[in-house]
């Protein structure tokens, strides 16, 4: 028996048993990204039936995995860039977490073969090659009986233009696309037809993490999310040396705020405002234009906000986060009342304490003005929700060691839990009245309610 016989003999029971294995996404290595590879469009469904096992569909019948039933809502998946050839990380996270919210179809959209090149010039011609095959596999659904309003699109990076191509194809009836850090490169400063735009979508839903470098910096859809800005995010390595993180993290982050969005392991407020400085200076702490519901929750869940926002057209919105997971942090507004004669320059420093736990904030972005009897508005962010704040540090420092020790004498100061708005019950505000805050030296009381007043 010749050698290649007696391979085949051996690997073919292998191949029938891989048949009823689970299709993956294409791995590939920096090899075949150095050497190009030519696009390959390979649709992996996951449903609740098939939670971890994907299964490959077939572009042409429908009908040939009846585990996709095409009156579910279907959420598509689709990656961007991939440089490396690898998998992306939170194929497994995502399908899941999904799955775990709704009883859908998550059709993971694998371009591997097309993405994964070392000339990022190539794969952007690429993305329009991919939304035309998408276009067509989701034309074949319709006439399965689809309703372009149950698909929802989630775009990464360049996947992000790519599902807004295949919007502009169904002129914007399909319900709704995520983007994640829409790329940068090749798209910035396009036209709309030529990059993601709100008319693409029904609902389009944008989060901003990397702007300054593999993200896009304008707005792109009905609302879009600036997590600290949307530049730099915390926790980021800031320097070449940290290695290959250095260069996708803030790039990858909006994949893992977006992840912790869908399995509600926080929710995150996010303020509408004109720009970060001012969410930053305590200007867009104002949710009434929302009521009842408040300002618009960050990711999966703002498509509850919908009808209040496609009004709206374009909504920037701001939000501070941790460093890891959980993300979320908790904001109060601070209403300082103060009665020097002369005027003080300075930054405030906040703890919350519950007997058991701490949190801090230090407003100390810029420093903060407090004017005989006006009004001081801040922004206070902590890292995690104190529950029963039962007492409070404060500390002011004007950062100036060369002159005498300053005093800040503090008529009424107020605090306000800014993320329950809405239950103003279970948020009280907590207030302090007539107290002197030594530079530098911390001071702790119990808060008490607060009285109505004119201040
Ligand atoms: C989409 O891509 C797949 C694989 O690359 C191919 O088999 C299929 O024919 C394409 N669909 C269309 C409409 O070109
Ligand atoms: C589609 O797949 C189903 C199930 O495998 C099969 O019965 C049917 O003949 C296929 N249709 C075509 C047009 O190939
Ligand atoms: C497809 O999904 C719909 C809606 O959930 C359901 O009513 C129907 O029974 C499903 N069809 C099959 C063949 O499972
Ligand atoms: C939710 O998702 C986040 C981000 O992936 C993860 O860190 C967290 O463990 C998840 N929580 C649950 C309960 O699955
Ligand atoms: C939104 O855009 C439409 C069409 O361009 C315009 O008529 C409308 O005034 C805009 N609404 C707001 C709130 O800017
Ligand atoms: C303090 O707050 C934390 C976080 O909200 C909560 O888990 C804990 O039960 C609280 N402790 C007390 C004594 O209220």
């Amino acid at each position: 028996m010749s050698f290649w016989r007696c391979l085949a003999l051996l690997l073919g029971p292998v191949a029938i048993y891989r048949a009823h294995e689970c299709d993956v996404f294409t791995d590939l290595d920096l090899h075949h990204s150095i050497i190009g590879t030519s696009l390959y469009v390979k649709l992996l469904l996951y449903t609740r039936a098939n939670l971890i096992c994907g299964q490959e569909l077939s572009h042409h019948n429908l009908s040939a995995q009846p585990q996709f039933n095409v009156t579910k809502p279907t959420t598509f998946i689709v990656h961007g860039y991939r440089p490396t050839g690898s998998p992306p990380v939170w194929i497994h996270d995502i399908t899941q977490q999904l799955l775990a919210r709704g009883d859908m179809n998550v059709l993971l959209v694998d371009w591997n073969r097309g993405a994964a090149n070392v000339n990022y010039l190539k794969v952007v011609t690429y993305t329009h090659d991919t939304a035309d095959n998408l276009t067509a596999f989701i034309e074949s659904m319709q006439e399965n009986g689809a309703s372009l309003s149950s698909i929802h699109m989630i775009g990464i990076s360049l996947g992000a233009h790519i599902s807004g191509f295949v919007g502009a194809k169904f002129n914007g009836k399909i319900g709704r696309i995520t983007a994640l850090d829409p790329a940068g490169p090749m798209f910035t400063g396009k036209p709309p037809e030529d990059r993601l735009d709100p008319t693409d979508a029904q609902f389009v839903d944008v989060v901003h993490t990397d702007m300054d470098a593999f993200g896009f910096r304008k707005p792109l859809g009905h609302i879009d999310f600036y997590p600290n800005g949307g530049a730099d995010q915390p926790g980021c390595p800031k320097t070449i040396f940290s290695g290959s993180s250095y260069f996708k993290c803030d790039h990858q982050r909006s994949v893992f705020l977006y992840l912790g969005s869908i399995n509600r392991t926080c929710n995150i407020r996010a303020f509408p405002c004109s720009s970060y400085t001012d969410f930053l200076d305590g200007h867009c702490m104002d949710c009434d234009q929302f009521k009842p519901a408040g300002c618009p929750v960050f990711g999966y869940d703002s498509i509850e906000w919908k009808d209040t926002l496609v009004p709206l057209n374009q909504t920037k919105a701001f939000f501070t986060t941790n460093k890891q997971t959980p993300f979320c942090r908790t904001n109060y507004r601070v209403d300082v009342v103060t009665w020097n004669h002369d005027t003080r320059w300075g930054f405030i420093t906040i703890k919350l304490h519950n007997g058991s736990e701490v949190t801090e904030a230090t407003i100390n972005h810029k420093t903060s003005r407090f004017e005989k009897y006006t009004e001081t508005r801040l922004l206070a962010q902590f890292d995690k929700d104190i529950q029963k704040v039962y007492k409070i540090s404060i500390k002011f420092s004007t950062g100036n060691a060369l002159q005498p020790k300053l005093k800040l004498r503090v008529l009424r100061i107020r605090l306000t839990h800014l993320d329950d708005q809405c239950h103003p019950l279970t948020h009280r505000p907590l207030c302090r009245y007539d107290v002197i805050l030594e530079e530098n030296k911390e001071l702790t009381f119990r808060p008490i309610p607060c009285e109505e007043s004119n201040f």
